[in-house]
């Protein structure tokens, strides 16, 4: 009998074709948004695998009643959303898509850098305003980036593409913190591993590309804020949850750091009148890292390759919990 697909948005057509072609039955979920977490569960029962998106929430209460499903593969590379310990539990692979969206995602960090650097976005909003009347010689001042030390918070793909794009563009010097070292990404991008306190203290720009978890959730904080330099910049494009935003807010209030990027807020969406929205040192984006066209039909492909290769071969080639695998086939 065929086995059983949910597709939990709209994605990529590029997902339904590979999986209908190789025989499964897939529906999908085509509502505006996401489902809530009832109709999720109510779909999910039906199915034998989940093509999951970031907004679906995989806790236990998920888990209680779908412990029956063969795989999820998410359609993002990060998998905040869904409790790993618990499909690790049950015996549920859990597969995500990382690489193909690292270019995007970098490419939006690089960019906030550089609209924070020059308070771009803020400056776009008073010539709608008309408030362009003159040329300013002692207004609007940004700061310049060449030979400036970018700090990247988790040194995996996207974090090494941000630094890669920031040596080639201003020759920035490279600092990182990572649970662990990379010898190798620390040779090819001549980066320097430092503490976390040393990451704060050192970087004029601070980038976020780790995930969110026990660990990092709440870790950019007013402690943390209060050890950077108060000229830095300070980019989050991996997950909202990773700093605070009240003390965000009050940072950057207070004149304790300089700027902020984000492409990713906590709660998101971020409300209108949110006070970050007016500040001229922010740029703030809707969470679009992975929105581009190439990124976005990888993704879908990866997400769509990781349940064929499961099926096929017992075998999920970009799987978060890989023990599963080993003890599936044992
Ligand atoms: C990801 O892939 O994790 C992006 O943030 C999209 O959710």
């Amino acid at each position: 009998m065929a086995k059983k697909v949910l597709i939990t948005r709209i994605i990529p057509s590029i997902a339904r074709q590979l999986l209908t072609k190789a025989g499964f039955e897939v529906t999908v979920w085509e509502g505006e948004g996401p489902m809530t977490q009832p109709q999720l569960i109510e779909r999910a029962k039906k199915v034998d695998a989940l093509l999951s998106l970031g907004a679906d929430k995989l806790d236990k209460t998920f888990f209680s009643q779908c412990s029956h499903l063969n795989i999820i593969a998410q359609f993002a590379v990060g998998y905040d959303n869904i409790d790993v310990p618990e499909a690790t539990r049950l015996g549920i692979p859990v597969g995500n898509t990382p690489d193909v969206l690292s270019e995007a995602t970098a490419d939006v960090a690089f960019g906030l850098m550089i609209a924070v650097s020059r308070k771009m976005f803020y400056l776009h909003k008073t010539i709608l305003q008309g408030e362009w009347k003159q040329f300013e010689p002692l207004k609007n001042l940004g700061m310049e980036l060449t030979g400036k030390t970018l700090g990247i918070f988790g040194f995996g793909r996207i974090g090494q593409v941000m630094a890669q794009r920031c040596m080639g563009a201003y020759g920035m010097q490279v600092i990182y913190h990572n649970r662990s070292r990379n010898l190798p990404a620390e040779q090819k991008l001549n980066a320097r591993y430092v503490s976390f306190d040393e990451l704060l203290q050192q970087s004029d720009v601070l980038s976020v590309h780790s995930v969110l978890s026990a660990e990092t959730k709440g870790l950019f904080n007013s402690h943390a804020f209060q050890k950077m330099k108060p000229t830095a910049i300070f980019i989050n494009t991996a997950r909202g949850g990773v700093h605070n935003e009240a003390d965000l807010i009050t940072a950057l209030q207070n004149g304790i750091i300089w700027g902020a990027g984000l492409d990713v807020t906590n709660p998101e969406p971020m409300q209108a009148d949110n006070p970050l929205l007016a500040m001229p040192q922010v740029a703030v984006l809707p969470h679009i890292g992975s929105a581009t066209i190439e990124a976005r039909t990888g993704m879908a492909r990866l997400a769509a390759e990781n349940i064929l290769e499961f099926y096929r071969h017992g075998n999920v080639p970009h799987c978060v919990n890989p023990e599963v695998l080993t003890e599936k086939t044992n």
